[in-house]
């Protein structure tokens, strides 16, 4: 195959947990793999070769594109112009990268994202530019009002409520410079996600690159729908939402023109309709479920969707609840919390990402339940763990 070109299959820019738990998977099909991140001793670094330099680096970009069969995405932070510049200078095509890198470059502003689903007829909260003294914004959108960082935010970290024209003033030293924006506020019942994958028909040509052909809207096929429930602004429980987005979110994915897999937030309003609220392309916290679900994973389909090979189908799969573990202070071994989970629930399968720095309020790994009360059982496991990591390990002890 392209195995006497490339060194490597695929290239992750990024290397934190998303692309070990999708290298795992890669690794298991005999698929090589390298990451490219700033951090010393990443999760990815650890199980696969790894390139240190920061993610907007040109030049260590290049060295990804020129090794490696197909390049993509643990976060969609990397600057879509460096990767552009990289491309073009090696002569490479912009489909190496999956998703495509105008969708990348869409959704890394998430005010040209709210203009496609617009422009696509998509349902998705109105959103502009907040310009000058704040005015345009307060008079086309209104209040509530959400105020979003248009680039770089994560986990709740570029986004405040407006309720009111005061607190639109006191975020002031926010927006004042630009870089946001201002969007309508969505009455949510509760918040949803739905792991869509597009790709191309294999009959075609499996090895093609994505095309750009204006007809051609590929295969399309979506995980069951999760309810998400977010805590600090950090997704903190996953589970079957009982209701079925996958249209609403296979027409955010259709109107970013993006292949490969995709985590689509939505919003459900009380009358059940569904409405997007953002797009992360790439595999996505809602769908770490689907490593124990007894379905193929959302890393193993990852995997196939970047080389261009067709997505496993689904069998029938269990409910699954999927809780994250966050970081804290003076915690002992993580391994301790492990034991005391397993004593009470040996069924709990838990999946920890080794990262060398696990500051507090960061994502340190995750568990699931499977088969019965899941969401409970899920909790449960979570709270004893918590409970037997916050021992200090033996040589702490004074
Ligand atoms: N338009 C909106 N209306 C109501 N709540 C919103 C809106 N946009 C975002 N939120 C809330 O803020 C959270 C974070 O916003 P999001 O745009 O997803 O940013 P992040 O990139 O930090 O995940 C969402 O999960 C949701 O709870
Ligand atoms: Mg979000």
């Amino acid at each position: 195959m392209h195995r006497v070109a490339y060194t490597f299959d695929i290239g992750f820019l990024g290397g934190g947990q998303l692309a070990r738990m999708s290298i795992q998977a890669a690794q298991r099909m005999g698929v090589r793999c390298i990451s490219l991140d700033p951090g010393e001793d990443t999760p990815a670094s650890q199980i696969a070769p790894a390139i240190r330099a920061p993610l907007g680096d040109v030049e260590a970009l290049k060295q990804i594109f020129m090794n490696c069969y197909r390049v993509t995405l643990e976060n969609e932070f990397v600057p879509a112009r460096a990767v552009r510049e990289a491309l073009e200078e090696l002569g490479r095509d912009p489909s190496t990268l999956i998703p495509g890198l105008d969708c990348l470059e869409t959704i890394q502003d998430k005010l040209h994202q709210r203009e496609a689903y617009a422009k696509a007829g998509a349902p998705s909260p109105k959103a502009v530019a907040i310009e000058d003294d704040g005015a345009n914004a307060v008079a086309r959108i209104g209040f509530p009002m959400m105020v979003k960082k248009r680039f770089g935010g994560y986990d709740g970290k570029g986004t405040r409520l407006a309720r009111n024209a005061d607190d639109f003033e006191d975020l002031r030293g926010l927006w004042t410079d630009g870089g946001w924006l201002a969007e309508e506020f969505v009455e949510f019942k509760r918040e949803v996600a739905v792991m869509v994958m597009r790709w191309i028909e294999p009959a075609i040509d499996p090895l093609s690159p994505p095309g750009k052909d204006t007809q051609f809207y590929g295969m399309v096929g979506c995980y069951p729908t999760m309810e998400t429930v977010q805590k600090d602004h950090v997704c903190d429980l996953v589970f079957p939402a009982g209701a079925d987005a996958s249209e609403v979110a296979v027409q955010a994915v259709l109107a970013l023109d993006g292949f490969g897999l995709f985590g689509v937030e939505l919003f459900e309003k009380a009358d059940g309709s569904f409405v997007i609220n953002e797009v992360a392309p790439r595999p996505h916290n809602s769908g770490h479920f689907s490593l124990d679900w007894g379905g193929p994973s959302q890393f193993d389909q990852h995997i196939r969707l970047t080389l261009n090979l067709p997505p496993a189908p689904f069998q029938i799969a269990a409910p699954t609840c999927m809780a994250n573990i966050i970081g804290r202070a003076g915690v002992g071994d993580f391994r301790r919390g492990i034991a005391a989970v397993l004593a009470s629930d040996a069924g709990i399968r838990f999946h920890w990402y080794s990262k060398a720095d696990a500051r507090p309020g960061r994502k340190v790994g995750h568990l699931n339940a499977v088969g019965e009360d899941v969401v409970e059982r899920a909790k449960k496991a979570r709270e004893r763990f918590y409970e037997a990591w916050a021992v200090p390990d033996a040589e702490d002890i004074e």
